[in-house]
């Protein structure tokens, strides 16, 4: 869900609306503003940011404080009556909130039993309930009554109060889901990121867990629930406007999708010295020992991030000779895990702030472990709850589907991979040397395979009206073929399936028939001749074979319907090149099935729950 919020000396509404369509990749279901015109008054739509705007210009609104929300539903269906902003039993307060209060339905009893009435299924109007009805019993200001209320509630929130009897009063408060306050001339702005603002300023303040920021008579004041001051650390954003829009290209996907010979190069910039031999990455200065040390890695992740993650396995397994785990966020925090002496724990995430990885972070440090974080967004909750870790520096992704975000941990990983491995002395120099030198030409091969991107535009024409596709690959494109699958499911809905090439016969195979297309990640590498045998296996069986191969492979083109040529380099980071032709493949089989692949169905960029 995505929060923008402002006051100042402008006119609220342009900016809210504004703000809301750059969030909206982070939720999308429904959409809400309140503003004081002159009363506090709230204007809500189900569907996009563009149904609530037209809904709101035809009303006159004029204000200079508001707030704005976009919805990725957690309680209750998306209509408009579940939209934020969520308004208090007497009507004059209102709140908009990202998150879930878990306490929610003993809260809600207490308060019905008081008579109040509640007009929607969601957690955050029962928190706007409370905490009117805290103010009214304590007598105290809307400000004390906040920080009460959340004292008293359990989960996570990022929220942003307003007040009909204050209306130039914002309050707002987070833990566990982002919020930023951005300070202009005479002006604040609150958001959930730095999208909605920068185009105004880019001195931010990030609030940390159990903040509360009270902006009144102009003046911002960030305090704890116990309401002792904090100090209020002004930071500088490094984005500008345009790494946010979409220029010349028609979707955020394909934009970047394109971007990433820069990402890449971006992201080894003064951290890849191939011509000195060297890797130096200062964000792990401190921490480099006992990485090399490490008995174990484990690796937690959710979604694109974690099939980053499984290629990692591979590597470091390979050329640190450390062994790994990879584990879903999600059930790591939830598996009894055991962390022991010598563990190192990797949290990857492009985001910063995914739930599930978040508490399987706050779980793992409990426990000893010591934890490094691989993000992209600078400055947010991940990288904050790490000891040490690498930023990946693609650029803000806004396409929901990550790909630019992917190929950047992947990187970075391959940096870390290789740094140890050589103070480790676990690979011999001139592997090492060669690695470096091919990573460093990998920006250019990604480049010579977007160039040729019409390829995967027509052999996306030829299955577009696939039900289903399996995905296989041994080694290190075992992950790609998983990252290929869920990057087709989620751009085109079509349902597919990745495998380990092999294992397809212990089950999968049952699916192949004419009908089903099965795309093979077949670069030259030490199990290239057994996934030769996987593709005559489909065949025999009548399957339609795409595969993506190293150029000049004339064996797999004989027996496959269609291949695609990825240049030559070490098997080892074949990844970085297999997956940019799957990646335009479910971008462009997502356009021509007419789905929205900037904002697929019920995805969010940001899971900000768990
Ligand atoms: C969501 C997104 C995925 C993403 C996953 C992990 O589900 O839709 O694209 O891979 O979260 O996000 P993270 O920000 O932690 O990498």
């Amino acid at each position: 869900c995505g929060i923008i919020a402002y006051v100042g000396h402008q006119q609220a509404l342009p900016i809210l609306i504004n703000g809301l369509k750059r969030l909206e990749y982070r939720g999308y279901d429904s959409a809400g503003i309140a503003v004081m015109n002159p009363d506090l008054t709230i204007y809500k739509k189900k569907g996009k940011v563009i149904n609530l705007e037209e809904h709101a210009l035809n009303n006159k609104i004029d204000s200079t404080i508001g707030m704005g929300h976009t919805r990725w539903a957690t309680h209750g269906e998306p209509c408009d009556r579940n939209s934020h902003p969520h308004l208090s039993d007497k009507k004059d307060l209102a709140i908009i909130h990202n998150g879930i209060i878990e306490n929610y339905a003993t809260l809600k009893q207490e308060l019905q039993s008081k008579g109040h009435f509640f007009e929607s299924d969601t957690d955050s109007e029962v928190l706007i309930h409370f905490i009117e009805d805290i103010q009214e019993n304590l007598n105290c200001s809307l400000e004390d009554a906040v920080r009460i209320a959340l004292t008293r509630v359990t989960g996570a929130y990022a929220i942003v109060v307003m007040s009909q009897k204050n209306p130039d009063l914002l309050i707002a408060a987070r833990k566990s889901s982002p919020l930023i306050v951005g300070v202009g001339k005479d002006e604040f702005f609150l958001a959930s990121d730095a999208t909605p603002i920068i185009e105004y300023t880019k001195q931010v303040v990030y609030l940390k867990d159990y903040e509360v920021a009270v902006i009144k008579n102009g003046k911002l004041t960030i305090t704890d629930l116990q309401n002792n001051i904090h100090d209020t650390y002004i930071k500088e954003l490094d984005i500008e406007l345009a790494a946010i829009e979409k220029g010349n290209f028609e979707h955020y996907m394909l934009k970047e999708i394109f971007e990433q010979p820069k990402t890449i190069l971006d992201c080894m910039r003064g951290r890849l010295l191939a011509e000195e031999g060297k890797v130096r990455l200062g964000g792990l200065r401190e921490y480099i020992d006992q990485l090399c040390n490490a008995k174990r890695i484990i690796i937690i992740a959710c979604g694109t991030s974690l099939n980053a993650g499984m290629v990692a396995r591979y590597l470091f397994q390979e050329i640190c000779r450390i062994p790994v785990e990879v584990e879903f966020a999600s059930e790591f925090r939830y598996g009894s895990p055991v962390i022991r002496d010598g563990d190192v724990v990797v949290a990857i995430s492009q985001s910063g702030e995914t739930a599930d990885t978040l508490v399987a972070i706050e779980k793992a440090k409990e426990m000893g472990a010591i934890i490094l974080g691989i993000c992209n967004v600078v400055g947010s909750s991940i990288p904050r709850a790490s000891h040490a870790g690498v930023y990946t520096h693609a650029g803000a992704e806004i396409g929901v589907a990550s790909t630019k975000a992917f190929t950047a941990q992947l990187t970075v990983l391959y940096l870390i991979a290789l740094q140890v491995a050589k103070e480790k002395g676990t690979l011999d120099n001139e592997k090492y040397r060669s690695l470096l030198n091919e990573l460093d030409q990998i920006p250019s091969k990604v480049q010579t395979i977007l160039d040729n991107s019409y390829l995967t535009q027509s052999l996306a024409s030829l299955y577009l009206d696939a039900t289903s596709m399996i995905y296989l690959g041994r080694g290190y494109n075992f992950p790609i073929a998983l990252e290929g699958a869920l990057k087709i499911k989620e751009i085109s809905y079509i349902h597919a399936e990745g495998y380990p090439a092999a294992e397809m016969k212990h089950g999968p195979i049952a699916l192949i028939d004419e009908e089903m297309p099965v795309l093979f990640i077949a670069p030259k590498d030490h199990t290239y001749e057994k996934v030769v045998s996987n593709i005559q296996e489909v065949k025999a069986r009548k399957g339609k074979v795409i595969a993506i191969v190293t150029e000049g492979d004339v064996v797999i083109k004989s027996l496959a319907d269609h291949v695609f040529e990825i240049p030559e380099t070490d098997e080892i980071l074949t990844p970085l090149l297999t997956v940019i032709p799957l990646q335009l493949f479910a971008y462009y089989t997502g356009v021509l099935r007419g789905c929205n692949v900037d904002q697929p169905r019920n995805l969010a960029k940001s899971v900000t729950v768990e």
